[in-house]
């Protein structure tokens, strides 16, 4: 039997054509993710309900032919599950009870209670294995400890994570037992989510940029490579894809540095540096500016080829730099798709 695409570019192939997939492939740009969430009622709702999350999940796969499909949850479950109050604000983002000093720290629940909060996330694993079509990858995921830790402390997006570098610069190490904490909850979680099915799990670090020097290693680095170095010890096949992003020069020996088996590449940083600088120590993921399947034209056309022309000297899988955004034209993802596929 032939490999899936996907884990022939993780495991070190370069492909003629790279396969593909999309962050928030699954979302409020398709028109049939908008019915089933409504029918689900809000965002969390469909979270936590796991038929209607794989069939959120399948919808790109059915629609696009995509290589992989990525679990259809969110980050903020971890934070939940942990025992802060998670809610979302329509048109706004996520809204979280906080943990701001040693005190919130402590009324936390223990690592292994998170399952009884996460069952549902399992199942939709359980159901995607079985309904996926046979050459597309499952892809689990997490968020990385400082950006879930973010989120907890200002208990919302943040532009500049000002509240969490305030916890850490006014009280190291009672911050670093908050990361403790989710790395460890993170390692249950994702072994749960490979135990259930998935082939492939990403770590998604979206707010790495806005550390520097020692903090990015204490957490950033250690973090992620205490995550993959636990998983690979119980999981020693299953790929992992780190997301440090903004990271800029720090994305070069990242994915050795943490034991990943391919980086993601947000759109900042420039294909052909990250083909010579990132690419040399194995896959590379990414990196279509999202605002090009909003835009469309030739540019997308000459953009998606620049990438797919920039990395196809060794293994690549072709996404975007971030997700794509609710007000993108679904037409300009076949397009894209027409760019790469020929
Ligand atoms: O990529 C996928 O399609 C898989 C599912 C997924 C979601 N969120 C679904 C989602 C994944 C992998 C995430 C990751 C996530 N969630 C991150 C890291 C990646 C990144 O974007 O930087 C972060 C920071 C979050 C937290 C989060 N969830 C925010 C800030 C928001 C609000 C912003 C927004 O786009 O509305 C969400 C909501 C969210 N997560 C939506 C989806 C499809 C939109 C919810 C809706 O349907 O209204």
């Amino acid at each position: 039997m032939t490999q899936k695409t996907i884990l022939r570019a993780l495991a070190g192939e370069r492909l003629p054509t790279p396969p593909v997939w999309m962050m928030r492939q699954a979302g409020r740009y398709l028109p049939e993710y908008r019915a089933t969430r409504a029918q689900a009622g809000d965002f969390l709702s469909l979270c936590y309900n796991p038929e209607l999350a794989a069939e959120v999940t399948l919808q790109p796969i059915r629609r696009y032919g995509f290589d992989a499909a990525i679990l259809f949850a969110d980050i903020l479950l971890i934070p939940q599950a942990l025992g802060l109050d998670l809610w979302f604000v329509q048109g706004e983002g996520p809204r979280l009870s906080t943990v701001t000093d040693m005190r919130g720290y402590a009324q936390l629940r223990y690592v292994d209670d998170i399952h009884d909060t996460l069952a549902p996330v399992y199942d939709t694993v359980r159901i995607l294995s079985r309904e996926l079509p046979r050459d597309t990858t499952l892809i689990g995921f997490a968020g990385a400890p400082w950006t879930v830790a973010t989120y907890m402390i200002a208990g919302r997006g943040t532009p500049d994570q000002a509240p969490a570098h305030a916890f850490k610069d006014t009280d190291r190490e009672g911050f670093a037992a908050l990361i403790d904490l989710i790395t460890r909850a993170t390692v249950e979680y994702l072994s749960a989510q490979i135990e259930a099915g998935a082939e492939v799990v990403k770590l998604f670090d979206s707010w790495a940029g806005s550390l520097k020097g020692q903090d990015f290693d204490d957490f950033a680095l250690t973090p992620a490579t205490r995550i993959i170095s636990a998983l690979k010890a119980r999981h020693p096949d299953v790929p992992v894809i780190a997301f440090p992003r903004e990271a800029g020069p720090r994305y070069q020996g990242f994915a050795r540095a943490v034991g990943a088996d391919c980086v993601a590449l947000d759109n900042s940083v420039d294909a052909e540096w990250a083909a010579a600088h990132v690419q040399t120590d194995g896959c590379v993921q990414g990196n279509l500016d999202p605002r090009l399947l909003v835009t469309g034209g030739p540019a997308l056309q000459a953009e998606t080829r620049r990438v797919v022309q920039a990395f196809r000297g060794g293994p690549h899988i072709f996404n975007l730099g971030h997700g794509i955004t609710p007000d993108a034209d679904p037409d300009n993802v076949s397009r894209m798709l027409e760019a790469i596929r020929g």
